[in-house]
C-alpha cells in the first residue's frame, strides 16, 4: 500500500482547505509549507511591483522554509498544493522540491487560483525533480471542492 503525504504552502486558507480534504480522501499525511518569515498582507499586494511576493516572483527568490519532512522517505506518493501567484507557483515550492529527493516517488501537483490555469507552473516545478521522479499531470482545484470531488481525483489517479 502506498504511504501518502499532502505538502501544501497556503497564506489565505483555500489551498489548505483543499489540502485538508484531500488528505482526508486519500488518507494521507498532512505538512504545511511554511516560510521561516511569515506573509503579511502587504507582502501579498500584487498591485504593489515591491511587495515581497513581487519580488520574489520577478526574481524566483526563494524564502528560507521553516520545517522539513523529516521521513520524506517513508512516502511513496507526495502531493505537492499551492496557489498560483503570477501564473506561477509561488516560489517557497520551488526550494520545497529542490530540497529533497523524490527519485521513485510519485509527485501529483494541485493549486487553486483566481482563474489562472497551473500550466506554467508545472513547466517550472516539474525539472526542479529529478528525472526518475513519476511526475503526474496536476490538478486546478476549486477552493469549494467537496470531499466527494476529491475522492473522485484520487480514484481516477489509481494511487491508494
Ligand atoms: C501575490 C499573488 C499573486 C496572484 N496571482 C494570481 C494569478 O496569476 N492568477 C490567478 O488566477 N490568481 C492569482 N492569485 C490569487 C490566488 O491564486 C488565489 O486567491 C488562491 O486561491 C489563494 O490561495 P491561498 O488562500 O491558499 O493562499 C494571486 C494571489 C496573490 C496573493
Amino acid at each position: 500500500m502506498n504511504k501518502i503525504l499532502v505538502a501544501y504552502f497556503s497564506c489565505g486558507g483555500d489551498t489548505g482547505a483543499v489540502a485538508k480534504q484531500l488528505a482526508k480522501a486519500a488518507g494521507a499525511d498532512l505538512f504545511a509549507i511554511k516560510p521561516v518569515v511569515p506573509y503579511t498582507e502587504a507582502d501579498l499586494d500584487w498591485h504593489d511591483k515591491n511587495s515581497r511576493t513581487s519580488v520574489e516572483m520577478r526574481t524566483l527568490a526563494r524564502p528560507e522554509i521553516a520545517d522539513r519532512v523529516e521521513n520524506m522517505q517513508d512516502y511513496n506518493v507526495v502531493f505537492v498544493g499551492f496557489p498560483i501567484w503570477w501564473y506561477l507557483a509561488p516560489t517557497i515550492i520551488n526550494g520545497f522540491l529542490a530540497s529533497y529527493d523524490f527519485s521513485g516517488k510519485t509527485v501529483i501537483p494541485f493549486a487553486t487560483s483566481g482563474g489562472s490555469d497551473m500550466y506554467k507552473a508545472e513547466a517550472v516545478l516539474k525539472p526542479l525533480c529529478s528525472p526518475q521522479t513519476n511526475w503526474k499531470d496536476g490538478k486546478l482545484i476549486d477552493g469549494n471542492a467537496t470531499i466527494d470531488d476529491l475522492r473522485d481525483w484520487v480514484k481516477e489517479l489509481d494511487i491508494l
